[in-house]
Protein backbone atom coordinates (compact mmCIF):
# COMPACT_ATOMS: atom_id res chain seq x y z
CA UNK A 1 0.00 0.00 0.00
CA UNK A 2 2.93 2.83 0.81
CA UNK A 3 3.82 2.37 -2.69
CA UNK A 4 1.33 4.86 -3.79
CA UNK A 5 0.23 7.66 -2.28
CA UNK A 6 -2.77 6.04 -0.79
CA UNK A 7 -2.42 5.58 3.12
CA UNK A 8 -4.91 4.30 5.65
CA UNK A 9 -5.91 6.06 8.73
CA UNK A 10 -8.22 3.94 11.44
CA UNK A 11 -8.07 1.31 8.54
CA UNK A 12 -9.65 3.90 6.14
CA UNK A 13 -8.24 4.58 2.52
CA UNK A 14 -7.19 8.12 2.52
CA UNK A 15 -5.53 10.14 -0.20
CA UNK A 16 -3.66 13.37 0.79
CA UNK A 17 -6.19 14.49 3.58
CA UNK A 18 -9.22 13.39 1.73
CA UNK A 19 -11.15 10.74 2.70
CA UNK A 20 -12.24 8.42 -0.04
CA UNK A 21 -14.98 6.56 1.93
CA UNK A 22 -16.41 10.43 2.33
CA UNK A 23 -15.66 11.37 -1.63
CA UNK A 24 -17.47 8.32 -2.49
CA UNK A 25 -20.25 9.65 -0.69
CA UNK A 26 -20.60 12.95 -1.85
CA UNK A 27 -19.67 11.94 -5.32
CA UNK A 28 -21.56 8.59 -6.13
CA UNK A 29 -20.03 5.60 -7.40
CA UNK A 30 -18.01 4.23 -9.65
CA UNK A 31 -15.61 7.02 -9.46
CA UNK A 32 -12.02 7.35 -10.26
CA UNK A 33 -9.75 9.54 -8.27
CA UNK A 34 -6.24 10.56 -8.79
CA UNK A 35 -3.29 11.96 -7.21
CA UNK A 36 -1.54 15.04 -8.91
CA UNK A 37 1.55 13.79 -6.47
CA UNK A 38 2.06 10.25 -7.81
CA UNK A 39 1.79 11.99 -11.27
CA UNK A 40 4.68 14.26 -10.36
CA UNK A 41 6.54 11.97 -8.33
CA UNK A 42 6.64 9.64 -11.78
CA UNK A 43 7.34 12.63 -13.99
CA UNK A 44 10.16 13.83 -11.80
CA UNK A 45 11.81 10.35 -11.68
CA UNK A 46 11.44 10.15 -15.51
CA UNK A 47 12.25 13.81 -16.35
CA UNK A 48 15.78 13.27 -14.65
CA UNK A 49 16.64 10.39 -16.55
CA UNK A 50 16.00 12.23 -19.46
CA UNK A 51 18.16 15.34 -18.19
CA UNK A 52 21.65 14.43 -19.30
CA UNK A 53 20.22 13.65 -22.77
CA UNK A 54 18.46 17.16 -23.10
CA UNK A 55 14.80 14.53 -23.61
CA UNK A 56 11.44 15.72 -23.59
CA UNK A 57 8.89 14.20 -22.46
CA UNK A 58 5.04 13.69 -24.58
CA UNK A 59 2.37 12.58 -22.54
CA UNK A 60 0.39 9.59 -24.27
CA UNK A 61 -2.73 11.29 -24.12
CA UNK A 62 -4.61 8.23 -24.95
CA UNK A 63 -3.51 6.58 -21.35
CA UNK A 64 -6.03 9.31 -20.10
CA UNK A 65 -7.26 12.16 -22.32
CA UNK A 66 -9.11 14.59 -19.17
CA UNK A 67 -8.51 17.94 -19.65
CA UNK A 68 -7.49 18.51 -16.52
CA UNK A 69 -4.97 15.53 -16.31
CA UNK A 70 -3.49 16.85 -19.64
CA UNK A 71 -3.28 20.63 -18.11
CA UNK A 72 -1.73 19.22 -14.92
CA UNK A 73 0.85 17.16 -16.73
CA UNK A 74 1.55 20.00 -19.22
CA UNK A 75 2.28 22.05 -16.11
CA UNK A 76 4.52 20.00 -14.62
CA UNK A 77 6.50 20.53 -18.34
CA UNK A 78 5.59 17.33 -20.69
CA UNK A 79 4.77 18.22 -24.23
CA UNK A 80 1.46 15.71 -25.44
CA UNK A 81 1.56 12.21 -27.73
CA UNK A 82 -1.65 12.38 -29.64
CA UNK A 83 -3.32 9.52 -31.79
CA UNK A 84 -5.99 11.93 -32.99
CA UNK A 85 -7.58 15.29 -34.30
CA UNK A 86 -9.90 14.83 -30.91
CA UNK A 87 -6.84 14.33 -28.81
CA UNK A 88 -4.42 17.54 -30.30
CA UNK A 89 -7.91 19.45 -29.69
CA UNK A 90 -8.27 18.38 -26.18
CA UNK A 91 -4.35 19.67 -25.73
CA UNK A 92 -5.14 23.09 -27.73
CA UNK A 93 -7.94 23.42 -25.51
CA UNK A 94 -6.30 23.64 -22.25
CA UNK A 95 -2.97 25.21 -24.11
CA UNK A 96 -0.56 22.54 -24.91
CA UNK A 97 1.83 24.21 -27.29
CA UNK A 98 1.99 23.35 -30.85
CA UNK A 99 5.59 23.05 -31.02
CA UNK A 100 4.95 20.40 -28.12
CA UNK A 101 2.57 18.13 -29.79
CA UNK A 102 4.04 14.56 -31.66
CA UNK A 103 0.90 13.15 -33.84
CA UNK A 104 1.37 9.29 -34.08
CA UNK A 105 -0.97 7.20 -34.98
CA UNK A 106 -1.14 4.47 -38.19
CA UNK A 107 -4.64 5.96 -39.93
CA UNK A 108 -4.51 9.77 -40.01
CA UNK A 109 -7.11 10.86 -42.07
CA UNK A 110 -6.73 14.12 -44.43
CA UNK A 111 -8.49 16.49 -42.02
CA UNK A 112 -6.31 15.30 -39.30
CA UNK A 113 -3.08 15.61 -41.25
CA UNK A 114 -4.18 19.05 -42.55
CA UNK A 115 -5.18 20.58 -39.05
CA UNK A 116 -1.75 19.22 -37.92
CA UNK A 117 0.09 21.03 -40.18
CA UNK A 118 -1.43 24.06 -40.27
CA UNK A 119 -1.43 24.48 -36.25
CA UNK A 120 2.16 24.02 -36.41
CA UNK A 121 2.51 20.90 -34.85
CA UNK A 122 6.22 19.21 -33.21
CA UNK A 123 6.03 16.41 -35.49
CA UNK A 124 4.07 14.24 -37.61
CA UNK A 125 5.43 10.45 -37.52
CA UNK A 126 4.77 8.75 -40.51
CA UNK A 127 3.54 4.72 -40.25
CA UNK A 128 3.65 3.88 -43.93
CA UNK A 129 4.82 5.25 -47.44
CA UNK A 130 1.56 5.36 -48.51
CA UNK A 131 0.79 7.87 -45.24
CA UNK A 132 3.99 9.57 -45.87
CA UNK A 133 2.43 10.27 -49.56
CA UNK A 134 -0.28 11.74 -48.40
CA UNK A 135 1.61 13.81 -45.65
CA UNK A 136 3.69 15.50 -48.81
CA UNK A 137 0.72 16.03 -50.99
CA UNK A 138 -1.14 17.56 -48.28
CA UNK A 139 1.82 20.29 -47.09
CA UNK A 140 2.02 20.72 -50.72
CA UNK A 141 -1.72 21.91 -51.31
CA UNK A 142 -1.44 24.19 -48.10
CA UNK A 143 1.83 25.32 -48.88
CA UNK A 144 3.04 24.65 -45.29
CA UNK A 145 6.17 23.04 -44.10
CA UNK A 146 6.21 20.07 -41.74
CA UNK A 147 8.70 18.31 -39.84
CA UNK A 148 7.61 14.64 -40.55
CA UNK A 149 9.66 11.36 -38.51
CA UNK A 150 9.17 7.61 -40.24
CA UNK A 151 7.74 5.52 -37.16
CA UNK A 152 9.66 2.69 -38.09
CA UNK A 153 8.89 -1.39 -37.49
CA UNK A 154 12.13 -3.22 -36.82
CA UNK A 155 10.64 -6.61 -36.21
CA UNK A 156 10.83 -6.63 -32.51
CA UNK A 157 9.43 -9.18 -29.58
CA UNK A 158 8.30 -6.53 -27.16
CA UNK A 159 7.45 -9.79 -24.80
CA UNK A 160 4.34 -8.60 -24.17
CA UNK A 161 0.50 -9.17 -24.29
CA UNK A 162 -0.17 -10.00 -27.35
CA UNK A 163 -2.49 -6.86 -27.84
CA UNK A 164 -0.68 -4.61 -26.98
CA UNK A 165 2.81 -5.58 -28.70
CA UNK A 166 3.39 -3.03 -31.75
CA UNK A 167 6.92 -4.10 -32.60
CA UNK A 168 6.81 -6.57 -34.88
CA UNK A 169 6.37 -7.16 -38.24
CA UNK A 170 2.65 -8.90 -37.68
CA UNK A 171 1.38 -5.38 -36.34
CA UNK A 172 0.38 -2.97 -38.69
CA UNK A 173 2.46 -0.24 -37.16
CA UNK A 174 5.40 1.33 -38.19
CA UNK A 175 7.60 1.21 -41.83
CA UNK A 176 9.26 -1.84 -42.28
CA UNK A 177 13.14 -1.68 -42.71
CA UNK A 178 13.23 -2.46 -46.20
CA UNK A 179 11.17 0.71 -46.97
CA UNK A 180 13.17 3.23 -44.95
CA UNK A 181 15.65 4.51 -47.38
CA UNK A 182 12.77 4.89 -50.16
CA UNK A 183 11.05 7.04 -47.34
CA UNK A 184 13.54 9.28 -46.55
CA UNK A 185 14.11 9.83 -50.33
CA UNK A 186 10.38 11.30 -50.71
CA UNK A 187 10.64 13.21 -47.88
CA UNK A 188 13.93 14.63 -49.06
CA UNK A 189 12.83 15.40 -52.75
CA UNK A 190 9.47 16.98 -51.06
CA UNK A 191 9.87 20.90 -50.78
CA UNK A 192 7.12 20.92 -47.99
CA UNK A 193 8.86 18.22 -45.42
CA UNK A 194 11.02 18.71 -42.93
CA UNK A 195 12.84 15.29 -42.46
CA UNK A 196 12.78 14.85 -38.46
CA UNK A 197 14.39 11.41 -37.85
CA UNK A 198 13.02 8.29 -36.47
CA UNK A 199 10.50 6.92 -34.25
CA UNK A 200 9.31 4.15 -32.60
CA UNK A 201 7.01 2.26 -29.96
CA UNK A 202 7.38 -1.47 -29.86
CA UNK A 203 4.68 -2.11 -26.76
CA UNK A 204 3.29 -1.40 -23.53
CA UNK A 205 3.72 -2.65 -20.38
CA UNK A 206 7.36 -3.28 -21.02
CA UNK A 207 10.20 -4.47 -18.50
CA UNK A 208 12.56 -6.42 -20.25
CA UNK A 209 16.19 -4.69 -20.32
CA UNK A 210 17.12 -6.76 -23.52
CA UNK A 211 14.21 -5.08 -25.60
CA UNK A 212 14.58 -1.47 -24.76
CA UNK A 213 18.45 -2.42 -25.51
CA UNK A 214 17.74 -4.31 -28.93
CA UNK A 215 15.20 -1.53 -29.83
CA UNK A 216 17.10 1.21 -29.39
CA UNK A 217 20.77 -0.23 -30.47
CA UNK A 218 18.66 -0.72 -34.29
CA UNK A 219 17.09 2.38 -34.01
CA UNK A 220 20.05 4.14 -33.39
CA UNK A 221 22.19 1.40 -36.03
CA UNK A 222 19.65 2.58 -38.61
CA UNK A 223 19.51 6.33 -37.98
CA UNK A 224 23.66 6.33 -38.83
CA UNK A 225 23.67 4.03 -41.53
CA UNK A 226 20.96 7.13 -42.94
CA UNK A 227 23.02 9.66 -41.82
CA UNK A 228 26.00 7.56 -43.49
CA UNK A 229 23.88 7.90 -46.75
CA UNK A 230 23.19 12.06 -46.25
CA UNK A 231 20.29 12.07 -44.44
CA UNK A 232 19.38 14.19 -42.10
CA UNK A 233 18.40 12.36 -38.83
CA UNK A 234 18.10 14.65 -35.57
CA UNK A 235 15.72 13.33 -33.77
CA UNK A 236 14.90 9.74 -32.36
CA UNK A 237 11.33 9.26 -30.98
CA UNK A 238 11.83 6.62 -28.30
CA UNK A 239 8.17 6.02 -28.01
CA UNK A 240 6.98 4.83 -24.43
CA UNK A 241 5.91 1.35 -23.30
CA UNK A 242 7.26 1.21 -19.64
CA UNK A 243 5.49 -0.88 -17.48
CA UNK A 244 3.65 -0.46 -13.92
CA UNK A 245 3.23 -2.90 -11.15
CA UNK A 246 -0.35 -3.98 -10.86
CA UNK A 247 0.28 -6.24 -7.75
CA UNK A 248 1.71 -2.95 -5.89
CA UNK A 249 4.85 -4.88 -4.69
CA UNK A 250 7.36 -2.95 -6.92
CA UNK A 251 7.99 1.01 -6.76
CA UNK A 252 7.82 2.43 -10.36
CA UNK A 253 11.77 2.96 -11.61
CA UNK A 254 12.33 2.77 -14.96
CA UNK A 255 15.14 0.77 -13.78
CA UNK A 256 15.91 -1.00 -17.21
CA UNK A 257 15.06 2.20 -19.25
CA UNK A 258 17.22 3.91 -18.28
CA UNK A 259 20.23 1.45 -18.00
CA UNK A 260 19.33 0.59 -22.00
CA UNK A 261 19.19 4.20 -22.98
CA UNK A 262 22.77 5.23 -20.97
CA UNK A 263 24.28 2.19 -22.46
CA UNK A 264 23.08 2.81 -26.60
CA UNK A 265 22.70 6.63 -26.47
CA UNK A 266 25.64 7.69 -24.18
CA UNK A 267 28.04 10.73 -25.55
CA UNK A 268 25.46 10.72 -28.72
CA UNK A 269 24.14 14.02 -30.26
CA UNK A 270 20.61 12.92 -31.42
CA UNK A 271 17.81 14.73 -29.89
CA UNK A 272 15.58 12.28 -28.07
CA UNK A 273 11.74 12.15 -27.25
CA UNK A 274 9.81 9.69 -25.29
CA UNK A 275 5.73 9.20 -25.40
CA UNK A 276 4.81 7.48 -21.86
CA UNK A 277 1.37 7.08 -21.27
CA UNK A 278 0.79 4.16 -18.09
CA UNK A 279 3.68 4.96 -16.63
CA UNK A 280 2.83 8.92 -15.87
CA UNK A 281 -0.38 7.84 -14.58
CA UNK A 282 -1.49 4.36 -14.09
CA UNK A 283 -0.23 4.29 -10.21
CA UNK A 284 -2.39 7.50 -9.50
CA UNK A 285 -5.74 6.78 -10.12
CA UNK A 286 -8.29 3.78 -8.35
CA UNK A 287 -11.67 3.51 -9.01
CA UNK A 288 -14.33 3.98 -6.44
CA UNK A 289 -17.19 1.12 -6.37
CA UNK A 290 -20.10 0.02 -4.46
CA UNK A 291 -20.74 -2.98 -3.39
CA UNK A 292 -24.54 -3.72 -4.61
CA UNK A 293 -24.62 -7.50 -3.18
CA UNK A 294 -23.35 -10.44 -2.80
CA UNK A 295 -24.54 -13.66 -4.68
CA UNK A 296 -23.26 -17.23 -4.28
CA UNK A 297 -23.71 -20.21 -5.91
CA UNK A 298 -22.15 -23.82 -5.19
CA UNK A 299 -19.49 -23.24 -7.06
CA UNK A 300 -18.81 -19.22 -6.35
CA UNK A 301 -19.26 -16.58 -4.41
CA UNK A 302 -20.04 -13.05 -6.23
CA UNK A 303 -19.57 -9.31 -5.39
CA UNK A 304 -21.18 -7.64 -7.71
CA UNK A 305 -20.27 -3.92 -7.69
CA UNK A 306 -21.75 -0.72 -9.47
CA UNK A 307 -18.64 -0.33 -11.73
CA UNK A 308 -18.56 -2.85 -14.59
CA UNK A 309 -16.40 -3.56 -18.02
CA UNK A 310 -17.78 -0.41 -19.27
CA UNK A 311 -15.51 1.70 -16.78
CA UNK A 312 -12.59 -0.52 -16.73
CA UNK A 313 -11.77 -2.85 -19.56
CA UNK A 314 -8.60 -4.20 -18.81
CA UNK A 315 -9.34 -7.25 -16.66
CA UNK A 316 -11.52 -8.83 -18.97
CA UNK A 317 -9.74 -7.32 -22.48
CA UNK A 318 -6.28 -8.25 -21.50
CA UNK A 319 -6.73 -10.16 -18.15
CA UNK A 320 -5.38 -7.54 -16.10
CA UNK A 321 -5.31 -8.36 -12.38
CA UNK A 322 -5.65 -4.63 -10.68
CA UNK A 323 -5.08 -4.74 -6.95
CA UNK A 324 -8.75 -4.54 -5.32
CA UNK A 325 -8.87 -3.33 -1.33
CA UNK A 326 -11.75 -2.35 0.63
CA UNK A 327 -12.20 1.18 1.57
CA UNK A 328 -12.68 0.34 5.01
CA UNK A 329 -10.48 -2.41 7.01
CA UNK A 330 -12.59 -4.21 9.44
CA UNK A 331 -10.22 -6.69 11.57
CA UNK A 332 -13.14 -8.82 12.74
CA UNK A 333 -14.57 -9.91 9.38
CA UNK A 334 -13.83 -13.45 7.90
CA UNK A 335 -11.44 -13.70 4.54
CA UNK A 336 -13.54 -14.78 1.68
CA UNK A 337 -12.92 -15.67 -2.11
CA UNK A 338 -14.61 -13.51 -4.19
CA UNK A 339 -15.19 -13.23 -7.97
CA UNK A 340 -16.05 -9.16 -8.17
CA UNK A 341 -18.34 -8.92 -11.06
CA UNK A 342 -20.02 -5.35 -12.53
CA UNK A 343 -23.45 -5.28 -13.27
CA UNK A 344 -23.50 -5.73 -17.41
CA UNK A 345 -24.92 -8.84 -18.87
CA UNK A 346 -21.88 -10.70 -20.28
CA UNK A 347 -19.93 -13.68 -18.04
CA UNK A 348 -16.82 -11.51 -19.09
CA UNK A 349 -17.56 -8.15 -17.34
CA UNK A 350 -15.40 -8.80 -14.57
CA UNK A 351 -13.13 -7.22 -12.53
CA UNK A 352 -11.38 -9.54 -10.37
CA UNK A 353 -11.76 -13.24 -10.29
CA UNK A 354 -10.79 -15.53 -7.58
CA UNK A 355 -9.97 -12.43 -4.45
CA UNK A 356 -9.25 -13.24 -1.38
CA UNK A 357 -11.06 -10.13 0.63
CA UNK A 358 -12.54 -9.34 3.92
CA UNK A 359 -16.65 -10.42 4.09
CA UNK A 360 -18.14 -7.27 2.60
CA UNK A 361 -21.36 -6.20 2.65
CA UNK A 362 -24.21 -4.01 0.70
CA UNK A 363 -23.57 -0.54 0.51
CA UNK A 364 -19.57 -0.89 1.23
CA UNK A 365 -16.97 -0.03 -0.65
CA UNK A 366 -14.04 -1.60 -2.83
CA UNK A 367 -10.88 0.65 -4.24
CA UNK A 368 -9.53 -0.67 -7.98
CA UNK A 369 -5.81 0.45 -7.94
CA UNK A 370 -3.69 1.31 -10.75
CA UNK A 371 -6.89 2.56 -12.84
CA UNK A 372 -5.10 6.05 -14.15
CA UNK A 373 -4.13 4.95 -17.38
CA UNK A 374 -6.61 2.99 -19.85
CA UNK A 375 -9.19 3.70 -17.53
CA UNK A 376 -11.70 5.82 -18.31
CA UNK A 377 -10.56 6.76 -21.48
CA UNK A 378 -11.56 3.02 -22.39
CA UNK A 379 -14.66 3.18 -21.66
CA UNK A 380 -18.42 2.62 -23.60
CA UNK A 381 -21.78 3.02 -22.63
CA UNK A 382 -22.65 -0.56 -23.07
CA UNK A 383 -25.63 -1.52 -21.67
CA UNK A 384 -26.86 2.29 -21.47
CA UNK A 385 -24.49 2.81 -18.80
CA UNK A 386 -23.32 6.28 -17.95
CA UNK A 387 -19.39 6.79 -17.74
CA UNK A 388 -17.75 7.51 -14.09
CA UNK A 389 -16.96 10.88 -12.28
CA UNK A 390 -13.44 11.60 -12.25
CA UNK A 391 -12.03 13.62 -9.50
CA UNK A 392 -8.49 15.20 -9.17
CA UNK A 393 -6.90 15.65 -5.34
CA UNK A 394 -4.45 18.31 -5.77
CA UNK A 395 -2.60 19.81 -2.63
CA UNK A 396 -5.36 18.10 -0.41
CA UNK A 397 -8.58 19.48 -2.14
CA UNK A 398 -10.56 17.27 -4.15
CA UNK A 399 -11.52 18.98 -8.01
CA UNK A 400 -14.18 17.81 -10.00
CA UNK A 401 -12.81 16.80 -13.20
CA UNK A 402 -15.16 15.25 -15.25
CA UNK A 403 -19.27 14.81 -14.18
CA UNK A 404 -20.75 11.41 -14.30
CA UNK A 405 -23.05 11.34 -17.71
CA UNK A 406 -26.26 11.44 -17.65
CA UNK A 407 -28.58 8.90 -18.91
CA UNK A 408 -30.72 11.87 -20.14
CA UNK A 409 -27.66 12.57 -22.10
CA UNK A 410 -27.17 9.18 -23.34
CA UNK A 411 -30.50 8.72 -24.96
CA UNK A 412 -30.64 12.48 -26.13
CA UNK A 413 -28.11 11.79 -29.24
CA UNK A 414 -30.28 9.20 -31.22
CA UNK A 415 -32.68 10.48 -33.30
CA UNK A 416 -36.17 9.12 -33.04
CA UNK A 417 -37.43 7.77 -36.79
CA UNK A 418 -41.08 8.58 -38.12
CA UNK A 419 -41.46 5.22 -38.51
N1 LIG B 1 3.32 5.87 -28.23
C1 LIG B 1 2.62 5.09 -29.06
C2 LIG B 1 2.85 5.22 -30.51
C3 LIG B 1 1.69 4.16 -28.56
O1 LIG B 1 1.01 3.39 -29.39
C4 LIG B 1 1.49 4.07 -27.16
C5 LIG B 1 0.51 3.15 -26.60
C6 LIG B 1 2.23 4.93 -26.33
C7 LIG B 1 3.15 5.81 -26.89
C8 LIG B 1 2.08 4.93 -24.84
O2 LIG B 1 2.40 3.71 -24.28
P1 LIG B 1 2.42 3.53 -22.67
O3 LIG B 1 3.57 4.34 -22.13
O4 LIG B 1 1.12 4.01 -22.16
O5 LIG B 1 2.59 2.07 -22.47
N2 LIG B 1 -4.96 -0.15 -23.54
C9 LIG B 1 -3.77 -0.90 -23.25
C10 LIG B 1 -2.51 -0.16 -23.65
C11 LIG B 1 -2.48 0.26 -25.10
C12 LIG B 1 -1.23 1.02 -25.49
C13 LIG B 1 -1.36 1.61 -26.85
N3 LIG B 1 -0.25 2.38 -27.28
C14 LIG B 1 -3.77 -1.29 -21.78
O6 LIG B 1 -4.69 -0.95 -21.05
O7 LIG B 1 -2.88 -2.00 -21.32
Amino acid sequence: MQKTGYYRKSGELFLQNISLKKLANTYGTPTFVYDSNSIKHSFNLLDSIMKPFNGKIHFAVKSNDNLGVIKYINSLGAGADVVSIGELKRCLKVSVKPKDIIFSGVGKQKDEIEFAIIKNIKQLNAESIEELKDIIEISKNLKKKVNVALRVNLDINAKTHKKISTGDENSKFGIIYDDIVSAYKLMKKASFIKPYGLAIHVGSQLFDYDVFYKTFSKIKKLALELRNKGFEVNHLDLGGGFGVDYSLKNLLNYETFNRALNKVFKRDDFQISIEPGRSLIAESGILLTKVIREKSTNLKKFLIVDAAMNNLIRPTLYNARHSIIPLQVKNNRLIKKYDIVGPICETGDFLGIGYSLQQMKKNEFLAIMTCGAYGSVMRSNYNSRPSATEIFIHDDKEILLREREKIDQLIAVDIIPNF
